[in-house]
């Protein structure tokens, strides 16, 4: 298993720059299904999470080819209606499938993706909005089973408890684009990511109006046309940097980082006192005068990402003064807390909300790595901590970040990686989380 190791109390110089967004990606390689012909994404990353998602599009017949950042998926072969509990507990993502195989394919048994490692993430809002357009769908032995005939456009609300669904918007949208009639989504998410899907939608010929807004219209088409599109940079990646830049009091050009993408994360980092300069190519951060104690709750976009929740408690830990952190997206997303208290952060557990007491430094020991943002913010602690930081468990790392360790080293990180004995895929992705 490799794990990676980082000298802390290193200054951050320098510019690293932003490769495509995983979350963004993601749901744009299922799309590419829509079409009957070959479509290519530009700007990908290279990660393990593409990797499961290309085998999964291999899994129902297409044939994917990855060259460097560009993938290109040929869709003429999609003709599996199945995607096994071996594939969808290796990434939950996996569960987009529905969407393309009940518009084009006309059923679908698709694995119920179950629990991971930041708490329960039920997928009733997807088979709510797939039933509001006329599919019939059961629950069998762990397995969802959908019958798309006859479906038609239909109205939904897709708002949870929690917030709007990233995941359910974008596989209800993948389902409504080529059903005839009009849907109409209510409580769409708004995050960057749904407004990509729907740009690129739109480009294959789809009719969708109300893009980055909260109500999305669809006018069923019968077909879409195969594309060339890039994506999007990696906004929750960006402001991992600038925070790498923020914790060491370093100076760091983070190119292609999208502060309209950013706005909740920037203000929250104003707040904290650290200097932040939005440039045409990107954000730079500057040192500033400390770190304040600065108060957070998450929120869907554009309110402040559940996805940079660990990695600014990082940040948190070395304020001058307490703070409080407060998760509505999901309650449960915590297992970094006792790691970081293990590298002398004070932090103390309520229920959904963590009351994080700025300590003076933070140590170097060995942590675990709990899942992909725990991950960063553990690498983040490390930069920032007297000693030696040995991460274990990186392959968590790996699934959503993109040559981290080489990017932070390129700017002044002590940071390598020691490559252990092979994890098996199976074993590695046991706590799913995308
Ligand atoms: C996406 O997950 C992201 N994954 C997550 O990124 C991110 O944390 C999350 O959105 C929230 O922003 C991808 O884009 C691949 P949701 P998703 O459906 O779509 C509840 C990362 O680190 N809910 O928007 O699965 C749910 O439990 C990750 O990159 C229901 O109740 O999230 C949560 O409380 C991990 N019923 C809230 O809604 C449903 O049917 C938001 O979840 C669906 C969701």
């Amino acid at each position: 298993m490799d794990r990676i190791l980082i000298e802390g109390r290193r200054c951050l110089n320098g510019e690293i720059t932003v490769s495509g967004s995983k979350n963004a990606a993601l749901p744009l390689m299922v799309a590419c299904l829509l079409a009957d012909g070959v479509s290519t994404l530009r700007n990908v990353p290279q990660l393990r999470d593409v990797q499961t998602m290309s085998s999964v599009l291999q899994s129902v017949g297409a044939k994917v080819v990855t060259e460097g950042d560009r993938i290109t998926i040929d869709a003429r072969g999609f003709n599996t209606t199945e995607a096994p509990y071996d594939m969808v507990r290796r990434m939950r993502a996996s569960v987009y499938v529905l969407g393309p195989m009940l518009a084009r394919l006309g059923q679908a048994r698709v694995s119920l993706p179950g629990g991971c490692a930041i708490g329960p993430r039920p997928i009733d809002l997807h088979l709510c909005g797939f039933e509001a357009m006329g599919a019939k769908v059961r629950i069998e032995g762990g397995y969802v089973i959908a019958e798309g005939e006859g479906m038609r456009g239909g109205e939904m609300n897709l708002e949870g408890t929690h917030g709007s669904s990233v995941g359910a918007t974008c596989n209800v949208l993948m389902a409504a684009v080529l059903v005839p009639g009009r849907t109409v989504i209510r409580g769409a998410a708004r995050e960057p990511e749904v407004g990509e899907l729907v740009r690129m939608l739109n480009l294959m010929g789809a009719r969708i109006t109300g893009a980055d807004s909260s109500t999305l219209e669809i006018e069923g088409v019968s077909s879409l046309q195969p594309i060339v599109y890039s994506t999007i940079s990696d906004r929750i990646e960006a402001g991992t940097f600038l925070l790498a830049g923020a914790i060491t009091g370093g100076d760091v050009m983070v190119h292609g980082a999208r502060p309209d993408h950013m706005n909740a994360l920037l203000e929250k980092m104003i707040q904290a006192g650290i200097g932040i300069e939005v440039l045409p190519d990107g954000v730079r951060v500057k040192p500033g005068n400390g770190i304040n104690p600065t108060n957070i709750q998450t929120l869907p976009f554009p309110g402040f990402p559940t996805d940079m929740q660990a990695q600014f408690m990082a940040l948190l830990c070395m304020a001058g003064g307490d703070s409080i952190v407060r998760e509505t997206i999901y309650p449960e997303r915590f297992i970094h807390v006792a790691e970081l208290m293990r590298m002398g952060a004070n932090i103390e557990m309520g229920v959904g909300e963590a009351r994080v007491r700025g300590v003076k430094k933070l140590t170097g020991a060995p942590v675990m790595a709990s899942d992909l943002r725990a991950s960063a913010a553990l690498v983040l602690a490390g930069l920032a901590a007297e000693g030696t930081t040995e991460i274990l468990r990186v392959y968590h790392i790996d699934r959503g970040y993109e040559h981290i360790d080489a990017k932070l080293a390129a700017i002044g990180a002590k940071i390598t990686r020691e490559t252990g004995e092979q994890q098996p895929v199976a074993a590695a992705t046991e706590t799913t989380s995308s």
